[in-house]
């Protein structure tokens, strides 16, 4: 079959961890019978200096029309100590959820044996850990109404939720939980937020027509904790866009393998697949960056996006062997350590 690919590299390291996910599609395409076609656009700061919108229209007409968008990473460290700088990196990413309406964000929380003694937890705690986190991804206080006053000393962002925007999530949630152990755990701060009542009140809803799942609700501030207590407890964990940025990379972080875990962004357009770490700018240009996450992210992409599922395995396959064989980036190898591009190459020849 044929697709379009719509890539998206972004800043830092973005461009090289993509080109490994773009080598191992190759291989995928060259055993399965597929052709790839791959067009390439500007997002992030790159966008912003080469036409002065981190998300160009070209880039949103080019998502608009592809099967499934391949993405690297944004941010560059000339914005970062600049709280006034009127276009930022950040604004690409999230005008790119906004308008492609993708409005769940899904992180699979998963440990790999081999790096277990990587985790800052005790390795029975979180050993065979296995849950996702799904996080609202087009609302709440990310979008809300936000500003300044006239004088400057005080500044405002709301959160705002419709009922019909928990649902859509939710449901989701529900259908993840399906497919796994049957438990849903809803994480708000109903004790203090109004938006938080409204999302529990709305599951409480749904509940009765789910009546296979299990549903708990965790107040944030518990649910941080209970991650690193009891890792292990959890299956599939829903919440609201702001909770889940914060909780999602505290989940993965517990693996121990912060550059492995991919992403995927899906609602109404073209989904997104992207690694969960960010542009690393130390390390861009240099080939030392794990490609893992990003070849892992293309594995995500040819299961939810195009149901290729035998590719998806074999993409999956190759890079446990790689992992299991020490053909591994500097960032986990105990002996020797290959590059970014080594890595690559690797991966796509055992596929
Ligand atoms: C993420 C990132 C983004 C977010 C930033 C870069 C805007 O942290 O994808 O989790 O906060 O959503
Ligand atoms: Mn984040």
């Amino acid at each position: 079959m044929e697709f379009k690919i719509a890539v998206l590299a972004g800043d830092g390291i973005g461009p090289e961890i993509i080109e490994q996910a773009i080598k191992v599609l190759e291989a995928v395409g060259l055993k399965y019978n597929h052709k790839f076609h791959f067009t390439r656009a500007l997002v992030g700061a790159c966008a912003i200096d080469a036409v002065g919108n981190p998300f160009p229209d070209d880039t949103f007409d080019l998502c608009m029309n592809s099967d499934a968008v391949l993405f690297g990473a944004i941010g560059d460290p000339k914005y970062d100590n600049d709280p006034k700088a009127k276009v930022r990196p950040e604004q690409g990413l999230l005008a790119m959820r906004k308008k492609l309406g993708l409005y769940a964000n899904i992180r699979p929380v998963t440990t790999f044996k081999s790096l277990i003694h990587k985790s800052p937890l005790r390795p029975d705690l979180v050993e065979g850990a296995d849950f996702v986190v799904i996080r609202e991804l087009t609302g709440g206080i990310y979008f809300g109404e936000k500003g300044r006053s006239e004088d400057l000393t005080k500044a405002f962002d709301t959160c705002t939720y419709t009922k019909d925007e928990v649902i859509r999530i939710t449901k989701l949630g529900f259908e993840y939980a399906a497919k796994r152990n049957k438990r849903l755990t809803v994480v708000d701060k109903a004790n203090v937020l109004a938006t938080s009542r409204l999302w529990r009140e709305t599951v409480q809803e749904m509940e009765p027509s789910y009546k296979d799942i299990a549903v708990d609700y965790m107040f944030v501030d518990n649910a941080a904790m209970q991650i690193i207590q009891w890792p292990k407890k959890f299956d599939v964990m829903v919440t609201e866009n702001m909770f889940g940025d914060i909780l999602s990379d505290e989940a993965s972080v517990i693996t121990g393998s912060l550059g492995l875990l991919p992403s995927a962004s899906v609602g109404i357009h073209t989904s997104v697949f992207e690694p969960i770490h960010g542009s690393y700018p130390q390390a861009a240009g240099k080939d030392i960056a794990n490609p893992v996450a990003t070849i892992l992210s293309a594995a995500m992409m040819l299961e939810l996006a195009l149901d290729l599922q035998d590719e998806a395995k074999a993409i999956r396959d190759a890079t446990d062997k790689s992992l299991a064989e020490g053909v591994v980036t500097v960032d986990i190898a105990e002996g020797r350590s290959y590059k970014t591009s080594e890595v690559g190459d690797w991966i796509s020849k055992n596929i």
